[in-house]
C-alpha cells in the first residue's frame, strides 16, 4: 500500500478547477476525517507574493467564499473551516519562471516527510516545464506523483507528446490521469451490478442487448472557460474521456481481478475494437450542432457565437455519434453516444435497451409491451432501475403495465455530498490508480476519434444549430430513427423515483 501521509501541491491553486471543484472536495474530505492530520494543501499561484503575507490572507479568504458558494449551505462551518484553513500553505510560483517560487515551494516540502502528490490544475501547455521545474529543484523523489487532469492534448500527437514528457519525469504507476465521471458512486455500482450478478452475467451481449445508449447532458454554457471550450468543443471536452470511458465500463470484459493493471487492460481492449469511423462514415454515423439562442432553465441563452463573441467559431457544443465494437459479445449492437452543452436538462445515464420478447402471446386489448431497460443515471440523482413488464394488479384482466425496479433504494445519503472530486483525490492520496486512466487509454481513444476531428476541420460543414434548451439538433433524432430506436430523454424536471 502506497503511503497516505502526502502534501497535495494544487499547482493552479486559484483557477477555476481548483476553487470550484478541488478545494470543496478536499474540504469534505477534511469534514469527513479521510485526510491524515498531517496532509498539507499547497496552493501555488502567480498573484501572490512570497515576501508579503497580505496576499496569502487574500487567498485563504478567496478559498473561503469559494466553499461558501460551492458547498451545499450547510456543510460550511466556521469550525471546520478553521481546522481546514490550518492545512492551506501558499506560495506565489510561475510555473515557467523557475526562480519565483520554486525555492519557497522546496524549502516547504523539505518541512515534512509527506510524499508529494502534485496536481497540475493547469493549462496542458505548461506540463512539462512543470516536470522540468520540479526536477530540477530535486522534488520528484521516488514515490512523488503527480495527477494529470483531461483532456490530455489536443489529438493523438499532442496527447503523446504530453505523456512522454511527464513519462521522463515519473513513472507510469505514478502519474495519475484523472476523470472524475469514473469517482461517481454509480459508475462503480456498475461495475458491482455486472460483475456481481448471475442475471446480468448471462444478459450483457448481442444476444439479449438490443442497443445501448449514453447520454452526458448539460444546461451550463461556456461557464466563463471561452477560451478553454472554443479550443476543444464537445469531443475533446467530454466525448474523449468522460464518455469513452462510460462506454468502457460498459463494454469491457470481466477483469479477472478488480485492480488497475487488469481493468485497465480489458478498457483499452474496447477502445481498440471501436469500429474506425473514416470518411462518409463520419458523416453517417455523427451529428455534431452548435447551440444557438433559446431559454434554459426559464432564462434566456444566448447563441454560443454571441457569447462567445465570435460569429465564425465552428466549434461543437453537442455531438451525437453511432459507435459499433467489433468484437464478439458486441457484434451488431449500436452504441449511441451523446452530449452537449445549453440542453433542456443537466442528466447523465446509461441505457441498455433489451430485445423485445421472442413473441407476443397477450392479445392486443393487453396494452403496450415495453422491452426491459436498465437505467443507470449519473446525475442529477443517482440511481440504477430495472424496467419489467407486470400486470396491472388494480385491474381484473390481464393489462400489461410497466414497473420500475429501484436498485438504490437502500441509499439515504443526498447525492451532492458524495463528491466524485473527492473519491477520486482520495484514491490518488491513497495510491490506488484503478480509477485513472492509462496511457494507453488516452492514446486509444484520441486514435479513434483523431480521423473524426480532422475530417471536421477539413470539411465546409458547420455544426447544425439547435436551440439552447431543447434536447439538441433533430438530426440526432434522425441517428436513431434510422435504426428504429429512440433517445430516451427524461421528461421535464423528471427524477429517478
Ligand atoms: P483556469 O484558467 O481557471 O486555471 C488555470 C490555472 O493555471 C490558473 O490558476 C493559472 O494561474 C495557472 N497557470 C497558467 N499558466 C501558469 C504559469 N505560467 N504559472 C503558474 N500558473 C499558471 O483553468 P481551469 O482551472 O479551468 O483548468 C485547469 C486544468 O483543468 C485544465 O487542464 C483544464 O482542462 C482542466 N479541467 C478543468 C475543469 C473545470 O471544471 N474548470 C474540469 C476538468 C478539467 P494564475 O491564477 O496564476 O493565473
Ligand atoms: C468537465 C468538462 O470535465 O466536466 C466540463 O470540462 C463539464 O465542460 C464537466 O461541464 C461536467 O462534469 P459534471 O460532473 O458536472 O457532469
Amino acid at each position: 500500500m502506497s503511503q497516505t501521509t502526502v502534501d497535495i501541491v494544487i499547482f493552479g491553486g486559484g483557477g477555476d478547477l481548483s476553487l470550484r471543484k478541488l478545494m470543496p472536495a478536499l474540504y469534505r474530505a477534511h469534514v469527513n476525517q479521510e485526510l491524515d492530520k498531517s496532509i498539507r494543501i499547497i496552493a501555488t499561484l502567480r498573484s501572490v507574493s512570497n515576501s508579503a503575507d497580505n496576499g496569502r490572507d487574500e487567498f485563504v479568504n478567496r478559498i473561503k467564499q469559494a466553499l461558501q458558494k460551492h458547498l451545499q449551505a450547510q456543510e460550511f462551518n466556521p469550525g471546520h473551516w478553521q481546522a481546514f484553513s490550518e492545512r492551506l500553505c501558499v506560495v506565489g510560483l510561475d510555473i515557467v519562471d523557475t526562480n519565483k517560487g520554486w525555492p519557497e515551494l522546496s524549502a516547504l516540502l523539505s518541512l515534512s516527510d509527506n510524499t508529494p502528490l502534485f496536481y497540475f490544475a493547469l493549462p496542458p501547455s505548461v506540463y512539462g516545464t512543470a516536470c522540468e521545474n520540479l526536477a530540477e529543484h530535486n522534488l520528484i523523489h521516488p514515490d512523488a506523483r503527480v495527477v494529470l487532469e483531461k483532456p490530455i492534448g489536443y489529438d493523438r500527437e499532442s496527447a503523446e507528446q504530453i505523456n512522454n514528457k511527464v513519462g521522463e519525469y515519473f513513472p507510469e504507476a505514478n502519474i495519475y490521469r484523472i476523470d472524475h465521471y469514473l469517482g461517481k458512486e454509480t459508475v462503480q455500482n456498475l461495475m458491482v451490478l455486472r460483475f456481481s450478478n448471475y442475471l446480468f452475467e448471462q444478459l450483457w451481449d448481442s444476444k439479449s442487448i438490443d442497443h445501448v445508449q449514453i447520454t452526458l447532458s448539460e444546461t451550463v454554457g461556456l461557464e466563463g472557460r471561452a477560451g478553454f471550450y472554443d479550443n476543444a468543443g464537445a469531443v475533446r471536452d467530454m466525448v474523449q474521456n468522460h464518455l469513452l470511458q462510460l462506454l468502457c465500463l460498459v463494454a469491457m470484459e470481466p477483469a479477472s481481478k478488480l485492480c488497475a493493471k487488469e481493468i485497465r487492460a480489458e478498457k483499452i481492449k474496447v477502445l481498440n475494437a471501436l469500429r474506425p469511423l473514416t470518411g462518409d462514415d463520419i458523416k453517417q454515423n455523427t451529428v455534431r450542432g452548435q447551440y444557438g439562442f433559446g431559454v434554459v432553465s426559464g432564462c434566456e441563452q444566448r447563441g454560443y457565437l454571441d457569447e462567445l463573441g465570435n460569429p465564425t467559431s465552428t466549434t461543437e457544443t453537442f455531438v451525437a455519434i453511432r459507435a459499433h465494437i467489433d468484437n464478439w459479445r458486441w457484434a451488431g449492437v449500436p452504441f449511441y453516444l451523446r452530449t452537449g452543452k445549453c440542453l433542456q436538462q443537466r442528466y447523465s445515464e446509461i441505457v441498455i435497451q433489451y430485445k423485445p420478447v421472442s413473441h407476443r402471446v397477450f392479445c392486443e386489448d393487453a396494452g403496450e409491451l415495453c422491452s426491459n431497460r436498465l437505467v443507470v443515471r449519473l446525475q442529477p440523482d443517482e440511481n440504477i432501475q430495472l424496467e419489467l413488464m407486470t400486470k396491472d394488479l388494480e385491474r381484473t384482466d390481464v393489462h400489461l403495465q410497466k414497473m420500475s425496479l429501484n436498485l438504490n433504494e437502500g441509499s439515504k445519503q443526498p447525492s451532492n455530498i458524495r463528491d466524485a472530486y473527492k473519491r477520486i483525490l482520495l484514491d490518488a492520496v491513497r495510491g490506488d490508480s484503478t480509477l485513472f486512466t492509462h496511457r494507453d487509454e488516452v492514446d486509444a481513444s484520441w486514435k479513434w476519434l483523431d480521423p473524426m476531428l480532422d475530417y471536421w476541420q477539413k470539411s465546409k460543414d458547420s455544426p447544425v444549430e439547435y436551440s439552447a434548451g431543447t434536447w439538441g439538433p433533430t438530426e440526432a433524432d434522425q441517428l436513431l430513427k434510422k435504426d428504429g430506436a429512440i433517445w430516451r430523454n427524461p421528461k421535464n424536471g423528471e427524477q429517478s423515483q
